[in-house]
């Protein structure tokens, strides 16, 4: 691919993945790499314009501490360690580095050199990010200092000349004042970067390679209405127009009318789009069926049945298109094992399905520049905007046995809670928030009569990988607007309750 390259080294930091992002954010493409995956040839094999080292939890005098050959300084290569990044800097080209009298921890008082190349158009006092128990009490030599605060006296260092850059600071964190700036100083200041990563130029390019490499190849992809595979689509419609089948089985577990949405998505495309109705099939299936696990399993045999069903009429495929974004398959940690985040898409991968090979067109990208590639490509904001739904669907947000008055009671109310929670403006800042329909039965009070019906659960969280999560602090007047909206509009609900646990211990889905 035609454009400049970043590497980061990660040394185990908590924010490496931030790091990655603003780079990107930045213009410039880069990538996270396990520090002790690389070695100085791969190194100069992927011949980067500018490496940047992470942070991490170790001393660099303790049992067992990542370390890093000298030769990497002397690549003429500009490097930029932040935080254990710049300590194993200093450390290895014979500075000094000690535990801090006081750590610092949060927000300090910075004093920078503008006349850095680093610093340059920053304030000269501003508030950085710390956090740290070593500091650098000596900088190597040929280094000068370029930054203190209180407690430590080389927040920042730098030997210009050979382009060698150390903070102590953490640019990435948004807490950091003139953060990015410090960033994009680097990259464009020592590094020479010029801008390359856009989502026109990488959608051109993309567009181009698959051309190429498909020919006139048959291409498959399953659908799922998500964002990924939406984009993933539209990509190759554009690459490859006809020859992209699309199967979206439509398990009936979708959310109020969305099946219909995906289906008008894609109509007008130059592809050919397969919808299986298969709700009855799955229903079949589950029919006195509650243990979590087993509709799960069961719901994810039978899409697979369903694909398989379909994928066997177009007979012989060349190529399976699969969604894969960047932090599906990025290798973070620094242990031996790397560390893959298993996401449990329903259908997996179908290897019944009879193809040559497979393309992921979205490995490269984060979500976010996944819906600007999906806004480049003019898919609809409901596509591109869309939260993301577990591929089994509502089935695993009524907890127990699965019946069609439940599916319906649940889409209404899950319609409403969206429809609020869109007309409060929060929809683009929580990232995750549906209905549950519990097994729970519970006495109230409607009219003068009594009433015995479920109640439905509210689940609202943010996060930024979902991994970990936070309820969303959902104001209270709208979460009172949606429950007596609920509990008037749609049958069979006399109460409403909004799920206050994080994750862990909690996790987002309740089956
Ligand atoms: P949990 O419930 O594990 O969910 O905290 C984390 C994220 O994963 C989604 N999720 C799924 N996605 N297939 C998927 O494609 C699944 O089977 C599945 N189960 C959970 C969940 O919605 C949340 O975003």
């Amino acid at each position: 691919m035609t454009h400049q390259y970043v590497l980061i080294l990660d040394f185990g930091g908590q924010y490496n993945q931030l790091i990655a992002r603003r780079v990107r954010e930045c213009g410039v493409y880069c990538e996270v790499k396990p520090y002790n995956k690389m070695s100085v040839e791969d190194i100069k094999q992927l011949d980067p314009v500018g490496i940047i080292f992470t942070g991490g939890p170790q001393s660099v005098y303790g049992d067992g501490a990542p370390s890093i050959s000298s030769e990497i300084f002397e690549l003429s290569i500009p490097v930029l360690g932040i935080c254990y990044g710049c300590q194993l800097m200093a450390h290895t080209l014979g500075g000094k580095v000690e535990t801090c009298v006081t750590s610092e921890y949060g927000k300090t008082e910075t004093e920078y050199d503008t006349s850095s190349l680093l610093f340059r158009g920053i304030d000269e006092k501003a508030v950085s990010w710390m956090s740290h128990t070593d500091y650098v009490s000596e900088i190597p030599q040929g280094f000068k200092n370029t930054a203190r605060t209180e407690n430590c006296p080389n927040a920042a260092f730098e030997n210009a000349e050979r382009k060698l850059y150390g903070i102590q600071l953490h640019p990435e964190v948004n807490h950091t004042q003139n953060g990015s700036k410090i960033l994009h100083n680097f990259l464009y200041n020592v590094c020479g970067c010029v801008g390359d990563w856009t989502m026109e130029n990488f959608a051109e390019t993309q567009i181009k390679e698959i051309r190429e490499r498909v020919g006139s190849g048959k291409v498959l992809l399953g659908l799922s209405g998500g964002v990924d595979s939406s984009v993933a689509a539209a990509l190759l419609s554009k690459a490859v127009g006809s020859q992209l089948t699309c199967i979206f089985v439509d398990h009936g577990f979708m959310r109020k009318n969305e099946g219909d949405e995906v289906e008008e998505a894609f109509k007008d495309w130059d592809i050919n789009f397969i919808r299986v109705n298969a709700k009855n099939q799955f229903m079949s299936k589950l029919n006195g069926v509650s243990d979590p696990e087993t509709k799960r399993k069961i719901i994810g045999e039978e899409f697979i049945r369903c694909f398989e069903a379909e994928a066997k009429k177009i007979g012989t495929v060349d190529y399976l298109v699969q969604g894969t974004i960047y932090p599906d398959i990025i290798e973070s940690g620094t242990g031996d094992a790397a560390v893959i985040k298993s996401h449990h898409n329903v259908g997996g991968l179908p290897d019944y399905v009879d193809f040559k090979e497979i393309i992921e067109p979205l490995r490269l990208l984060f979500k976010d520049e996944v819906r600007k590639l999906g806004q480049e490509l003019e898919l609809s904001d409901t596509l591109v905007w869309r939260q993301p739904f577990p591929g089994p669907g509502l089935a695993i947000r009524i907890i127990g046995e699965i019946t069609d008055e439940k599916l319906t009671i649940l889409q209404d109310a899950d319609w409403i809670f969206r429809e609020e929670i869109a007309k409060a403006g929060l929809d683009r800042g929580i990232h995750q928030y549906f209905a549950v329909l519990t097994s729970m039965r519970s006495v109230g009070v409607m009219g003068d009569g009594r009433t015995y019906d479920y109640t439905l659960a509210l689940r609202g969280v943010t996060t930024t990988d979902f991994m970990t999560a936070d309820f969303a602090k959902i104001p209270y007047e709208v979460l009172e607007t949606c429950a007596s909206r609920i509990v008037n509009e749609v049958g069979n609900i006399n109460r409403v309750v909004y799920d206050i646990t994080t994750k862990p211990p909690a996790t987002i889905e309740w089956e």
